[in-house]
């Protein structure tokens, strides 16, 4: 059995309560990741359009929520007009939205900030001890299973980056091509979603997946992988083996974890077995065209041939940026969902901000070194 999702509990939770709550108009779910310190939306159950999505701030930048998760208790705001001047978008975006009072709760695991719940009313003074009371057990439960989808996912991370570790002086592709090319698929990714159903959650799991999306390379013969000068026809389908392979990993650590039963672990089989489809079916493994291609295949490989065109090879230079998006244009609708180019199009200036922040060289020589 597949467990719902963050955002389908969240939906649940909110019925349930509504019942008895008629002005709570929104529950909200906001993830923590510790090592960049930052807090993302997730997940939300809203009355109408949601007012904050995609959106993530450094927890150092929101001094409030910081003491929240300090000092582990929740926050009732009883009149939101005082966060009309804040100069930060979330505040705004929520008064604005019409919501009067709140109440946060940090989400606390294991001693552990995990993310925060927030609740919102179209009324001031909404949230008084009787109503508090009534959803702090519901806050309680959200915390572990925040807590526990990530500790899980996390696990998988965890596993597939030590194999890497390992590996990584057989490979090209560094440390950084992961960074880049996963920031690259969460652009992509958040621009394509309204156009295919995709919140905040799978926006998520597309830029943690996408980092796996070549662990099949570990399974690949040096001497192929490595090979400087062109592969024969039995070398090269050797090498394409690293998807199919890729796969059988993921699957078996999805056993060993007992990952099963997590939402979206498919997502991670998908952008392992099918970054190297191609739009018009002419790829592998399976030579899946178009639409059959799952949406977060498509992004992924827009991401992956982006930065390997841009990036430095022992066989090849770098291209520039302009070039790598022209190649993109041209080859859209025949290797790429045209839908994924565009957005990708569309984020240029900040793909050129990834490039820039994630740059390949000052990273090498300490990378390699571990190596
Ligand atoms: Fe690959
Ligand atoms: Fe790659």
């Amino acid at each position: 059995m597949i467990e719902n999702s963050i955002g389908d509990t969240l939906l649940r939770i909110h019925n349930s309560l509504r019942s008895q709550f008629h002005q709570l108009c929104r529950v909200a779910v906001a993830i923590y990741d510790q090592p960049s310190d930052t807090l993302k939306t997730f997940a939300n159950s809203t009355d109408g359009e949601s007012p904050l999505m995609f959106y993530e701030v450094k927890l150092a930048d929101v001094p409030s929520l910081q003491q929240l998760a300090r000092d582990g208790k929740p926050r009732v705001l009883d009149d939101l007009d005082i966060l009309r001047r804040a100069n930060t978008l979330h505040s705004r975006k929520i008064v604005e939205a019409g919501y009067h009072s709140s109440y946060t709760e940090p989400l606390i695991f294991d001693d552990q900030l995990v993310g925060f719940l927030f609740f919102d009313s179209d009324k001031p003074c909404y949230f008084n001890q009787r109503v508090i009371d009534k959803l702090q057990p519901y806050a309680k439960v959200l915390a572990a299973i925040v807590a526990v989808q990530f500790a899980a996912i996390r696990t998988l991370s965890g596993a597939v980056t030590v194999a890497r570790e390992f590996s990584r002086h057989r490979d090209e592709e560094t440390a950084n091509h992961l960074r880049r090319m996963s920031t690259y698929s969460r652009l992509i990714a958040k621009t394509v979603a309204p156009g295919f159903g995709l919140g905040d959650e799978e926006v998520e799991f597309i830029f943690n997946f996408s980092q796996l999306h070549d662990i099949g390379k570990i399974a690949i013969a040096d001497a192929i992988l490595l090979k400087p000068g062109k592969l024969t026809p039995e070398e090269y389908r050797e090498a394409q083996a690293h998807v199919a392979r890729g796969v059988e990993m993921a699957q078996m650590m999805i056993k060993e974890f007992g990952l099963e039963r997590i939402r979206h672990t498919d997502m991670l089989l998908n952008i392992i077995g099918c970054h190297h489809e191609r739009y018009d079916g002419s790829g592998y493994p399976n030579g899946l065209k178009g639409e059959a291609i799952p949406i977060e295949g498509r992004i992924v490989a827009v991401a992956d041939v982006f930065d390997a065109l841009t990036s430095e090879r022992p066989y090849k230079h770098a291209w520039a940026v302009n070039d790598a998006f022209a190649y993109l244009l041209r080859n859209a609708g025949t290797q790429f969902d045209p839908v994924c180019v565009e957005a990708a199009f569309a984020c240029a200036e900040e793909f050129k901000q990834i490039q820039a922040r994630y740059r390949d060289e000052p990273f090498l020589p300490e990378e390699q070194s571990s190596s």
